[in-house]
């Protein structure tokens, strides 16, 4: 194999363009050549491919984005589509395909994996969510991301005694929210995985406050039970200590330099990815396990982990006395 292309697929997350540039520098190590896929699988459908010579991919370590665009496309679904795309791929003398992405981009993989077009799926998506991984490329820096808006927001809610309410990404994952929300000492933390009701909340806001402590963070993940500004609402209707305000911080996690784990782990996993394919892999997911880097069979993976799993729940009961 002398032609392998590359893809970032879903939302964005920092650390994708560390990872085109490990994918494009150790195909080169083997002579092979790497073409970028624009916009993600848009840019099979739309043949839209490009060569990505080493000296192109520098200076990309520390940016965040996605240098050949990502984003999600409702045609791909088609079967017939990826048919067209496979033929696309074949015709331009692409031997494999590195998709890097979350869930969805990993099944669109191994779709074009079933059809005979070797593929290889990078985990990258700041959620945290995918199955077979302990971490995907973006999450760390999410996190930062939240923290230091978190840190912030505690300044102003002390001064005025107030609840904050701080609305963080994953639509099904609340890994963020729990683990910036420890990083950064949030009273509360809401995520999908743990729905909780308006009564339980409202009772540990007044433990809170009869703890003596003079502003309460309640770090909310977007897919939990009620949306930032319906949670502020329901709270300021309610008997409470607090008055509560809300901020959401929405895309500003998704941009931004990668933090040093991001750019290790991406550059890590690409150059497992392009090595995995130019062995003569496909259906794999580059992951990391056991504090290693592998290539797993991505139809075997086992579900994605719980983010309140073991001793967290206790670690934060202790911590936020
Ligand atoms: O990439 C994951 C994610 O940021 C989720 O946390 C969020 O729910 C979703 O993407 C938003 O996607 P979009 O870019 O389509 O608004």
């Amino acid at each position: 194999m002398d032609r392998i292309a590359v893809l970032t697929s879903g939302g964005d997350a920092p650390g994708m363009n560390a990872c085109i540039r490990a994918v494009v520098r150790a195909a080169s190590v083997r002579s092979a050549q790497v073409m970028g896929v624009w916009d993600g699988y848009n840019g099979l459908v739309d043949q839209r491919l490009q060569p990505l010579a080493s000296r192109e991919v520098a200076n990309m370590l520390q940016r965040g984005g996605s240098i050949i665009g990502s984003g999600r496309s409702a045609a791909f679904l088609r079967p017939e589509v990826r048919q067209g795309c496979v033929d696309y791929l074949r015709a331009q003398g692409v031997g494999g395909l590195v998709v890097i992405g979350g869930d969805g981009s990993l099944k669109g993989a191994q779709e074009l994996h079933r059809l005979g077009m070797p593929t290889v799926t990078v985990p990258g998506t700041i959620d945290n969510d995918m199955p077979g991984t302990d971490i995907t490329i973006g999450a760390d820096t999410a996190i930062h991301t939240a923290i230091g808006a978190i840190d912030r927001i505690r300044d102003t809610a002390s001064a005025h005694h107030r609840a904050m309410i701080v609305e963080v990404m994953g639509r099904h994952s609340g890994y963020i929210a729990v683990m910036a929300g420890l990083a950064a000492g949030a009273e509360i933390i809401l995520t999908p995985e743990r729905p909780t009701d308006l009564d339980h909340v409202l009772e540990e806001m007044q433990t809170v406050f009869s703890r003596g402590k003079r502003h309460c963070i309640i770090v909310l993940a977007e897919g939990a039970p009620w949306p930032a500004a319906e949670l502020t609402r329901l709270i300021n209707d309610s008997p409470t200590p607090f008055e509560a305000r809300y901020t959401v911080l929405g895309y500003v996690q998704r941009g931004g330099s990668p933090t040093p784990f991001d750019r290790i782990l991406a550059t890590r996993m690409g150059v497992k990815a392009a090595d995995a394919l130019l062995d003569g892999h496909s259906g794999v997911l580059v992951a990391w396990k056991d504090a290693r880097v592998v290539a797993r069979d991505a139809d075997h993976l086992e579900p994605r982990a719980d983010p309140w799993a073991d001793d967290l729940p206790s670690v934060h009961l202790v911590t936020n006395l």
